[in-house]
């Protein structure tokens, strides 16, 4: 029986690609992902099978890729941006690979880099993903709540959502313009970039969907060290 697996590939860079991540694309026959998944590996893919998804199809594109699989016993690898289990549609995955043998490859997720770029903690944030399941209502009074009590809150941003409507959603909830923020644009890729600002600024720029907004708690004091 073929095995699938699911292979994180870091936020962009190929020096970001795990020699774990490496291995499994190289056994796998058939390749699996968006063209951004595809990204920081297309040197390992020369004789591959893809299955390329897009908004329009990615849920029939993996049911395909999971039916040559099976017709021909070739393992699949579906590569996913940054880590696998961070808002990468793993749950529908599954469903579309029922039956198979399951291995998950984590990644480096854009959110550890740029947790790395800003120099906090993890365990003092939270992170909200606009991209996927769940209420988009609800994610936003989440949020806010994180940030009232205190944690650094990494946000998604995604099509429910961008990073300055997030910022003006904050605006509008009575958070102060000069609260701290920091905006990661394409990590790991050409154009990359980390600016340290304020919600306000943040709010008056159109900002490229590749990009995670850190609002940083008002009710945290922030160390000397994190930049901000
Ligand atoms: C579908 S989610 C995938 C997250 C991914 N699994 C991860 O661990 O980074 C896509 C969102 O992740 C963030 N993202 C992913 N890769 C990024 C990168 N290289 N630079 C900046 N943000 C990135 C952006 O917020 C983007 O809208």
């Amino acid at each position: 029986m073929a095995k699938l697996f699911v292979v994180g590939v870091g936020p962009g860079s190929e020096d970001l690609v795990t020699p774990r991540a490496k291995k499994a694309i190289s056994r796998a026959g058939i390749i699996v992902g968006w063209n951004l998944d595809l990204e920081p590996v297309r040197s390992l893919l020369d004789g591959k099978k893809l299955f390329i998804q897009s908004v329009e199809n990615y849920r029939s594109v993996a049911r395909a890729a999971a039916e040559e699989a099976r017709g021909s016993g070739r393992d699949v690898v579906v590569l996913r941006i940054g880590d696998p289990c961070l808002s990468s549609g793993l749950k529908g995955l599954l469903e579309d690979f029922e039956g198979f043998e399951v291995e998950v490859v984590p990644g480096i997720s854009s959110v550890q880099l740029a947790a790395a770029l800003a120099k906090v903690e993890l365990g003092e944030c939270v992170v909200v993903s606009f991209h996927d399941y769940g209420d988009t209502q609800e994610k936003k009074e989440f949020m806010t709540n994180c940030l009232k009590s205190g944690k650094h809150v990494f946000v998604l941003s995604g099509a429910e959502l961008t990073v300055e409507g997030t910022a003006a959603y904050l605006l509008g909830v009575g958070f102060d313009p000069t609260t701290r923020a920091a905006v990661f644009t394409r990590l790991g890729l050409e154009g990359e970039s980390a600016e340290f600002t304020t919600l306000g600024e943040v709010a008056t720029k159109v900002h490229n969907w590749l990009s995670i907004l850190l609002v940083y708690s008002p009710k945290k004091a922030v160390s000397r060290f994190t930049r901000a």
